[in-house]
């Protein structure tokens, strides 16, 4: 044992009451740091002390990232400062893991900037947020809408726990705002809008949608992982709940799973995160870590992914195997004037309708013939991504015939053109 150790776990150091650490910062063990008759060497057993250790490093250690902070358990100065803490306001502190560390209220607190909110709430996935939403905001006897272009695991949970709790739920056609107005029915709490839906790609009028809501006392919850805060502001838009996933572009690496639900509504906030608290999410800091880290690059890396996704697009727009591209930005896109008169840019992603002589194999063919384009679902990650879909299972599915979704990453444009250049030649017998 080194000079100035403590006693071993089997010593019969007596444990003294464990000190008050936690909120009372640097020097909070000051006293017992002066007991060390060698320097540092308390009388505990070695258990305690490695965990009561009386050193603090020096104050004042500036760095560009964030620190990351670890917690289940939170403490407290002294009881009075346990009593005085209130888990519904980040302002009195922190209370336990579960309800936020200075990592997570950092990550929600700029999430809730990036989307022009008030309040952030982070989620373990996209749709952990959805689901959050459609929880805290229905109760048996209520109904919800949802765009028929949703993404489909929304709908999944409508049909699934949502109908077992005795919440039921109709479809509308997001191209439509006077249908959305005239579907909202006295049961009506919530809809949904997606901008765009995110493999049939239609641009609805979002603020026609969120007017209709509001004009009829109904929430409106904005599914924002394709705008990512970035394309456009969806506050201004009039909804009342953003959401996204932060899986996509915030993270930008492939490599976390995470959620966030934003509002200015100070009720609809403590209603969101009441059910957050209950439902016992947790977000591991290594996780937010990774947020807060590529948060930084999501503009650049939104605008880069923005013009190699309009750049390839128009490229397969000349290709005589594609009856029509999907891409919000482009002229003649569903939806077109209504991302041209809100956004100031677009998502790398986008839908190719093949002509019909491709059957489903073929497509397949094509897709397994791309040597860059990962076959996989999301977006916004550094590799570009391709996906067959059958139209017949689709909105807009007039014509039948097979679409493929590309989300485009941050490999060079040329090579990508080249490598759908290539793999068509796998669409030939
Ligand atoms: C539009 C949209 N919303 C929500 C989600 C859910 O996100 P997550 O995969 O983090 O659950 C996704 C995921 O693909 C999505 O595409």
């Amino acid at each position: 044992m080194s000079a100035g150790r403590p006693p071993s776990a089997g010593g019969a150091a007596p444990v003294p009451v464990a000190p008050r650490a936690g909120g009372a910062g640097e020097g909070a063990l000051a006293d017992e740091g002066a007991a060390s008759g060698s320097g540092r060497s308390p009388p505990r057993a070695l258990s305690t002390a490695l965990i009561h250790h009386p050193y603090r490093p020096p104050p004042g250690f500036g760095a560009v990232p964030p620190a990351v902070h670890k917690a289940s358990t939170v403490l407290f100065a002294d009881t009075a400062a346990l009593h005085r803490r209130n888990w519904r306001d980040k302002s009195s502190g922190y209370t336990y893991g579960l309800g936020g560390t200075p990592t997570s209220f950092l990550l929600e607190e700029r999430l809730a900037t990036l989307e022009g909110a008030e309040h952030a709430l982070l989620l373990p996935s996209g749709l952990a947020a959805i689901t959050l939403v459609d929880f805290a905001l229905l109760k048996q006897g209520d109904e919800l809408l949802l765009p028929d272009n949703v993404y489909g695991p929304s709908r999944e949970l409508a049909r699934h726990e949502l109908a077992q709790f005795g919440i039921a739920h109709r479809f509308y056609d997001p191209m439509d705002a006077a249908g959305l107005a005239a579907a909202i029915g006295p049961r009506t709490r919530l809809v949904w809008i997606e901008a765009p839906g995110s493999v049939t790609m239609e641009f609805p009028d979002v603020p026609a949608l969120a007017a209709a809501c509001r004009a009829r006392g109904v929430v409106s919850a904005l599914d924002n992982t394709w705008g990512a805060g970035v394309a456009f502001a969806p506050f201004e838009q009039g909804v009342d709940v953003s959401m996204q996933a932060l899986t996509k572009y915030p993270s930008g690496g492939a490599d976390v799973l995470m959620g966030v639900v934003t509002t200015r509504d100070a009720a609809l906030h403590q209603r969101l995160l009441g059910c957050r608290t209950r439902l016992g999410h947790g977000i591991g800091a290594n996780d937010i870590e990774l947020v807060l880290r590529s948060l930084p690059s999501l503009a650049l890396r939104y605008a880069a992914q923005d013009a190699a996704g309009r750049r390839l697009a128009a490229w397969w727009q000349g290709r005589r195997e594609a009856t029509r591209v999907l891409h919000p930005a482009l002229a003649g896109s569903p939806g077109h004037e209504h991302w041209a008169a809100r956004c100031s840019a677009a998502a790398g992603l986008f839908s190719v309708v093949f002509d019909t002589r491709y059957d489903a194999r073929r497509i397949d063919a094509f897709v397994d013939a791309l040597r860059l384009f990962g076959i996989g679902y999301s977006w916004a990650g550094p590799m570009s991504l391709a996906v067959p879909y059958d139209l017949r299972g689709l909105r807009g599915a007039a014509g039948g015939g097979m679409l493929v979704r590309f989300s485009v990453g941050l490999e060079a444009l040329e090579d990508l053109i080249a490598d759908c250049g290539q793999a068509l030649a796998a669409l030939k017998d």
